[in-house]
């Protein structure tokens, strides 16, 4: 399973999903709330199998998805089970007849069930065309559910199934695992209230007004560590160097100061490290940078000798200025005696923690969606995250930076 472990204290979600078009989208939903550590378990209505399979839930989720009151042969009554121990039951999409049924107090399927035998916060998502939305019956379900404190998240408007346009649309797994956040951790994650300070992306020297030198760097890892440390609570500052674009639920929220060269990233972190509670160097600095010539080189001019000069180590002079309780993580990427190396490193750098990618393993480090890491603290005691993707992988990073800033590191 790719994502942050659930354990005992992990919140609990119950993720319906009724019979629309839309149950596709609650799939990446699902794997979202996965990636956050939640634990979830899917009920599909009957409906909703028709449209995606059970096993597809089944095989994200953190127990196998459910389908029907009878038969479940580790729980004989699933919707009580289901029903008490959840903190939050989200239905993505709900449709006309679900929202009926749970206005009415029906309970005449397990999702149905569920819903009427629990005591935990609602939130339902409707989806479906815009003539039922606008139908004076589900609107007046809608009114009736609000009034007895359950949440609903506004459908948007835009494409529906079979060509047509207008309200209806379900909102994007990503606005729904937003609020999902908000309702679960009530923005009190544990970086609330702490400055977060991140870089991320591969730097470019200028070699003259069109040529750089760059690396594989893309900073997928630094923008996955910008957003969830958002979701955690934290003030982020992102200093970044990449062109792809952040999560649209977070991009409003985080400071981005876009840099290109190593001395540009220098000044940028230096001036804000001060404030930081927490630094987290992810970019791949260049080691070296070359005198810009002011002019396009002509080849006619001859192959150019480049004179390469070192650029100032950042992350050595953030951690010989830091701040009492400032916690600063460093990366590390390396294709050979890659343990030995690192802990070279840690002890050259005297980080808190540093990050270790062997990048010439499969799925691992610069441009991939997924990363295998090994975490060493400052003790040079080490223990891996296996191949998850990266948002996965920050969760992990930063639940132990939080752990360290609670305990007043360093
Ligand atoms: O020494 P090495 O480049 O392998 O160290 C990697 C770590 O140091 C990363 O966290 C990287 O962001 C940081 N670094 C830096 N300034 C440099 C080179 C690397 O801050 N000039």
């Amino acid at each position: 399973m790719h994502s942050a472990t659930p354990d005992s204290s992990s919140p609990r979600i119950v993720l319906g999903v009724a019979g629309g078009i839309a149950a596709y989208k609650s799939v990446e939903l699902l794997r979202r709330m996965r990636d956050a550590g939640f634990f979830v378990s899917p009920v599909l209505t009957r409906d909703a199998t028709r449209f995606v399979g059970e096993v597809t839930f089944s095989a994200l989720a953190s127990e196998p998805a459910r389908t029907g009151l009878y038969g479940d042969p580790t729980t004989p009554i699933p919707h009580t089970y289901l029903g008490q121990h959840a903190d939050l039951i989200v239905v993505a999409p709900a449709t006309a007849h679900l929202i009926a049924r749970f206005a009415m107090g029906l309970a005449d399927d397990l999702l149905s069930a569920t819903l009427l035998a629990s005591r935990a916060p609602v939130l339902l998502c409707p989806a479906m065309h815009t003539e039922m939305w606008e139908q004076p019956s589900v609107q007046e379900n809608l009114a009736v559910l609000r009034r007895r404190g359950v949440l609903v998240m506004e459908p948007s408007t835009g494409p529906l199934a079979g060509g047509d346009v207008g309200a209806g649309r379900l909102r994007e797994p990503e606005e729904i695992f937003e609020l999902v956040e908000h309702i679960l951790r009530g923005y009190r994650g544990p970086l609330s209230g702490r400055r977060v300070l991140i870089s991320a992306g591969g730097t470019r020297e200028s070699i003259d007004p069109v040529r750089v030198i760059s690396n594989r760097s893309s900073g997928r890892q630094g923008l996955a560590l910008a957003e969830v440390a958002h979701r955690l609570g934290a003030t982020v500052t992102l200093v970044s160097t990449s062109t792809l674009d952040l999560a649209l639920d977070v991009v409003r929220h985080i400071e981005v100061v876009r840099v290109e060269s190593a001395a540009e990233m220098r000044e940028a972190l230096v001036e804000r490290a001060v404030e930081s509670d927490v630094i987290i160097m992810a970019a791949a600095v260049s080691d070296f940078t070359v005198a810009r010539a002011p002019m396009k080189l002509k080849k006619v001019d001859g192959v150019p000798t480049l004179a390469l000069v070192a650029t100032p180590d950042i992350l050595h002079e953030l951690v010989a200025s830091r701040r009492d309780g400032q916690v600063i993580v460093g990366f590390a990427a390396e294709t050979n005696d890659v343990l030995e190396n690192a802990i070279g490193k840690l002890r050259r750098k005297g980080v808190d923690l540093l990050v270790v990618n062997d990048v010439s393993a499969p799925g691992v480090g610069f441009e991939h969606a997924t990363n295998e890491v090994v975490v060493l603290d400052k003790n040079a005691e080490a223990s891996t995250v296996t191949l998850r993707s990266k948002e996965a992988i920050s969760y992990e990073i930063l639940t132990r930076v939080a752990s360290l800033l609670n305990q007043g590191a360093p």
